[in-house]
């Protein structure tokens, strides 16, 4: 008797969690044809998913990279799964502005549109340095999605109507920005953080300053995903994660959902410089939408990237 309670019970545990696993799938079958998308890491977990889906839509779809055997090994799945030919790889390590100041300027001189920017590449709560001397997590997260957008902005305003969808999580309600210390690297967690509530701010900002350009943005949740972030970390915390992951977490497939609602979805022009989990827009905490610290943020990250008004008029120049 206590052993058939017992199964029903874990048989009932097990349907529960998979209820709450359960996430919307993005249902908006829009052609993409004729349109550009460009994905930071699209070679790996959410952006690899991203990247077969835009490509299934007829989208061109360029997938950004650190990792070029990675990377081409990745592009191989993309095209096979997507049954595309029109994907290409691109070297960019987002930890390096010169890098990513020469991924734009050989991407303005050999693409002819781009009409979807999704800022995905991300790293995870790590303490290290960018080579430029920032908090790694702050430096890629935010600072490297920062300069790139702006890099790109003219060609996506010539390209309107036009998005930037940025990758952020729910794990920015944990920590808030401290101005004094943007560079802060000192517990992992929080570092994520921080990054992650940048991208929240960033959205906010480029919004603002984008309405009347007909480039909308957003921020978008994708979900827990189980994905090669843990391979970063300790083998202890490997054995941690993998046990919660295999309960709670979703698949990458699953997580890309919403960055593909975003993308593809009209939804959104409703919702500009809004915040979507679950292929909905959802609500943030009040102090994630105070426009004075999106603001404020937007021109301490123009300082830290060197990105000066002068550039800002001609941003082809500031490229070269
Ligand atoms: N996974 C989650 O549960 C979760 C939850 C909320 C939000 N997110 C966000 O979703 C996005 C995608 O996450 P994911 O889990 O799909 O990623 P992932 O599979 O863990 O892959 C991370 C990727 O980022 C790349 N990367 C690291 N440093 C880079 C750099 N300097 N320049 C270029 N690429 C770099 C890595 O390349 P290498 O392999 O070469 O290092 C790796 O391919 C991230 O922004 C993440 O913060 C994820």
């Amino acid at each position: 008797m206590y052993a058939l309670i017992t199964v029903l019970a874990a048989l009932l545990l097990v349907l529960i969690l998979r209820h709450l696993k359960r996430r919307r799938v993005c249902l908006d079958v829009k052609r993409l044809d004729g349109k550009t998308a460009l994905i930071t890491d699209g070679i790996s977990g959410i952006g690899k998913e991203t990247a077969i889906a835009l490509a299934k839509r007829g989208a061109r779809v360029i997938i950004a990279s650190q990792d070029e055997e990675k990377g081409e090994s990745a592009l191989r799945q993309i095209k096979r799964e997507s049954v595309s030919m029109n994907v290409k790889l691109v070297y960019l390590n987002m930890a390096n502005l010169q890098c990513i100041r020469n991924f734009c300027k050989e991407f303005l001189q050999n693409e002819k549109r781009l009409d979807i920017l999704i800022n995905n590449a991300g790293v995870p709560a790590l303490l290290d340095w960018t080579e430029n001397g920032f908090s790694l997590c702050f430096g890629v997260n935010h600072l490297g999605t920062f300069l790139l957008t702006n890099l790109l902005l003219d060609m996506l305003k010539s390209c309107s109507p036009s998005r930037v969808v940025t990758v952020t999580s729910d794990v920015y309600k944990y920590q808030k920005l401290d101005f004094a210390e943007l560079n802060y690297n000192i517990v992992p967690l929080f570092t994520y953080c921080r990054s992650k509530l940048a991208n929240i701010y960033f959205t906010h900002e480029l919004a603002n300053q984008m309405e009347r350009h007909g480039v909308t943005a957003c921020a978008v949740h994708p979900g827990y995903v189980v994905g090669d972030w843990i391979s970063q970390f300790s083998i202890l915390f490997r054995i941690v994660m993998y046990v919660i992951s295999s309960m709670f977490f979703i698949s990458s497939q699953e997580g890309a959902q919403s960055v593909i609602h975003c993308a593809v979805s009209d939804d959104i022009l409703k919702h500009n410089g809004g915040y979507f989990s679950d292929c909905r827009p959802c609500k943030l905490r009040s102090y994630a939408q105070d426009s004075g610290i999106a603001k404020k943020l937007w021109e301490a990250s123009e300082i830290m990237v060197n990105l000066s008004s002068s550039n800002k008029k001609n941003i082809k120049a500031s490229v070269q």
